[in-house]
């Protein structure tokens, strides 16, 4: 695969923790499971957007860009990274936000305005509806005569995908005996990274429900970098519950456990999802005691305090 130039936004290798109580209590080996932590990558609360930022901000700078523009969900973490990265690099940042404007701005939103970034909102759309927003945004700024990169939804393309490709060779020097990666597969880059880095035999994306189709998503993110093309990728979808970003019962319980057996803190969109489809793995068997897991916390915190349902997530025992 071509090199392409980084620009380095955090400080690298992240570290990976042993999580013997979470992995007794998933019913591993205490020895098992350990924990990737991409979210103590350390510019602005952190997360596994930051590796693909560094690769699309070097194309951004390369570009003589003075502007990012990006989009997402109302409490986008690639949205907020975007924002972090072009205040690192004195750049704007313009966040085509889905939805229309809440009551009052909490997590990632919030971030969002510290951070300086303009925030405008796309209304009730669908995918192509958010993507023609950005499109009129750009356009508009073009015509006023500002140098405009666009960031791909949720930061994933061919190009920021090599993000995880360095991911991928930390983890070859850290856990050299990996059987099983497991992931939460959003707008994709990540997985497609991973699996172009470690196998697609090795690596587990857990669909949250962020795109329409998962598996296309990552296969052709793969053939935009040259690799793995065609593999059979391992992706369970059974964790999308009513929807991307909600709530549901197996999420809760991942969160509940997390937290209580490490003193690990996870989010009900990505990471408590990925963490379930974990759990889900185990009961089913596709994943055994005797061979070692990790799991990639990949950040996600402000989403958290920004989740509808926050005053429900310490419920229960
Ligand atoms: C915290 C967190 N984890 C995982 C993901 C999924 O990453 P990707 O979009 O590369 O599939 C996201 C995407 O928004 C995220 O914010």
């Amino acid at each position: 695969m071509p090199t392409a130039r980084r620009i380095t936004l955090s400080t690298w290798p992240t570290p990976l923790e042993p999580a013997p109580r979470l992995s007794a209590a998933l019913g591993l080996r205490p020895d098992d499971l350990w924990v990737k932590r991409d979210d103590l990558s350390g510019l602005a609360g952190g997360g596994n957007k930051i590796r693909k930022l560094e690769y699309t901000c070097a194309a951004a700078v390369d570009a003589g860009a003075e502007v990012l523009v990006t989009s997402g969900a109302p409490q986008s973490n690639h949205a907020r990274l975007t924002a972090a990265a072009a205040a690192r690099l004195g750049l704007s940042a313009v966040l085509v936000l889905e939805g229309d404007p809440p009551s009052s701005e909490r997590g990632n939103l919030l971030l969002d305005r510290l951070l300086g970034a303009e925030v405008t909102w796309a209304g009730e759309v669908d995918a192509a509806g958010l993507a023609a927003a950005v499109t009129a945004q750009v356009e508009q700024l073009r015509g006023s005569g500002r140098r405009v990169y666009e960031v791909p939804f949720g930061g994933s393309s061919p190009l920021a995908a090599h993000g995880y490709l360095d991911a991928a060779d930390e983890l070859r020097q850290q856990a050299p005996g990996l059987a099983h990666l497991v992931v939460a597969l959003g707008s994709g880059g990540t997985m497609a990274g991973l699996v172009a880095g470690l196998g697609a035999e090795r690596v587990l994306g857990v669909h949250t429900g962020a795109v329409e189709q998962p598996t296309e998503t990552v296969q052709e993110l793969l053939a935009g970098m040259g690799a793995g093309a065609g593999a059979s990728l391992r992706i369970r979808q059974d964790q999308v519950g009513a929807g991307y970003g909600t709530l549901t019962d197996a999420v809760h319980h991942a969160l509940r456990l997390a937290a209580r057996t490490e003193g690990l803190v996870l989010e009900p969109t990505y990471t408590g999802r990925a963490l379930a489809g974990l759990v889900a793995a185990v009961a089913d068997g596709d994943i055994a005691p005797g061979s070692q897991v990790v799991f990639l916390h990949s950040g996600g915190l402000p989403g958290l305090f920004g989740h509808p349902e926050l005053a429900r997530l310490a419920e229960g025992s």
